[in-house]
């Protein structure tokens, strides 16, 4: 067990909802058929569908990174680009996924403040070269919601960014790693943030927020279902056990539990930012709505949270930028612990 004291790395630090291990729990009588052909895979597909308002296929992954890559070479040709933000998860944490899944395909970022992809940026994106033999073609987009720096497009953002993308004949794809918590905070119908904007493949993230290791593609379109199939299994993420994948799932969303551990990762994010607000030495990056709060903070505090086993990013940006991230399993005694330390570090005797 690791010894460091509160820590805001990243959501995926967190463990499992019980009410997840619970159903894991209760899956696990008895055989069922392999490969996603068992009740309970059938039973998650069905209340995605219900949850989505729509007949979705769905697609069980074990990692967001799988999911984003596998919707993406299914919309993507070979010698197609996908259009995303700069900060785009795709575009700097994936390690080159995307293009190593779409046989060569490239990412092409746009720029927008607060990591969302700016309407007129992608209007020149979704024209850049096209009909140029010797350029890779726009034909995808993915937008990231919530986005890497906790900001949300609000629906009309959202739709626009939509019809700009449908009228110039591309596909969508949406990275919901955090669908949860900008879902909560729209407080809007997973529908409404998905297909009727036009988004054609959904990560649905879970991992983050509640499973142990499970994420679904849920594909809205399915013209491409069949070749997802194809993909995944290629792509080695056809699970044989896939039952315990659809559990998870299944615990997931059972009685809201999805929405109500989002719920609470962003009040939590909410709490910490209002503390942060408070001290005229820390600076706020941003309109964070999520549960990702980016800021400045001088060397001499982030050194003093360090020390004391604080645990946050603080070396992946410019100097001085730091990243806390909350989850459904922060408390709110988490984030009074950890501002009475950034009010001592940037000192203040007072505690919060
Ligand atoms: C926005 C976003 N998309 C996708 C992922 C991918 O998740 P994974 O680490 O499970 O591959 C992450 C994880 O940090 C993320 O923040």
């Amino acid at each position: 067990m690791s010894t460091y004291n509160t820590a805001f790395t990243s959501d995926n630090i967190a463990g499992v909802s019980p009410q997840v291990l619970e159903a894991m729990a209760r899956c696990n009588v008895g055989q069922a058929d392999p490969y996603g052909r068992d009740d309970y895979s059938i039973k998650a597909e069905k209340m995605l569908s219900d949850v989505f308002e729509k007949d979705v296929r769905v697609f069980f992954v074990t990692t967001g990174t799988a999911a984003n890559c596998l919707s993406l070479s299914a919309l993507t040709p070979p010698w197609g680009a996908v259009l995303c933000h700069h900060e785009g998860h795709i575009n700097n944490d994936e390690c080159g996924a995307p293009e190593f899944f779409n046989s060569g395909a490239r990412v092409l970022t746009l720029d927008g403040t607060d990591s969302k992809v700016d309407p007129e940026a992608l209007k020149w994106g979704v024209k850049y070269r096209v009909g140029d033999m010797h350029s890779s073609q726009p034909s995808t987009v993915s937008l990231t919601q919530a986005t890497e720096s906790g900001t949300i497009y609000t629906l009309d953002e959202l739709c626009v960014l939509g019809a700009i993308t449908k009228n110039a004949g591309l596909r969508m794809h949406m990275d919901g790693a955090r669908f949860g918590n900008a879902l909560v905070a729209l407080n809007c119908s997973p529908a409404e943030m998905t297909w009727k904007c036009g988004v054609d493949v959904l990560s649905f993230g879970a991992t983050k927020n509640g499973t142990m290791s499970a994420e679904a593609i849920v594909v809205f379109d399915k013209t491409i279902a069949q070749e997802m199939s194809f993909r995944r299994k290629r792509s080695g993420h056809l699970g044989s056990k896939m039952r315990f994948m659809a559990a998870q799932m299944l615990g997931y969303l059972e009685n809201d539990l999805w929405l109500r551990n989002a719920r609470q990762a962003n009040a939590m994010a909410a709490m910490l930012k209002s503390g942060l607000e408070k001290l005229p030495e820390i600076s706020l990056i941003g309109s964070p709505e999520a549960n990702i709060i980016f800021c400045k903070m001088p060397t001499y505090c982030i050194d003093k949270l360090l020390a004391q086993g604080f645990r946050f990013y603080h070396d992946r940006w410019e100097p001085n930028v730091v990243r806390f991230v909350t989850s459904f399993a922060t408390t709110e005694q988490d984030i009074q612990h950890f501002l009475s330390a950034v009010n001592q570090a940037v000192g203040y005797a007072q505690a919060v």
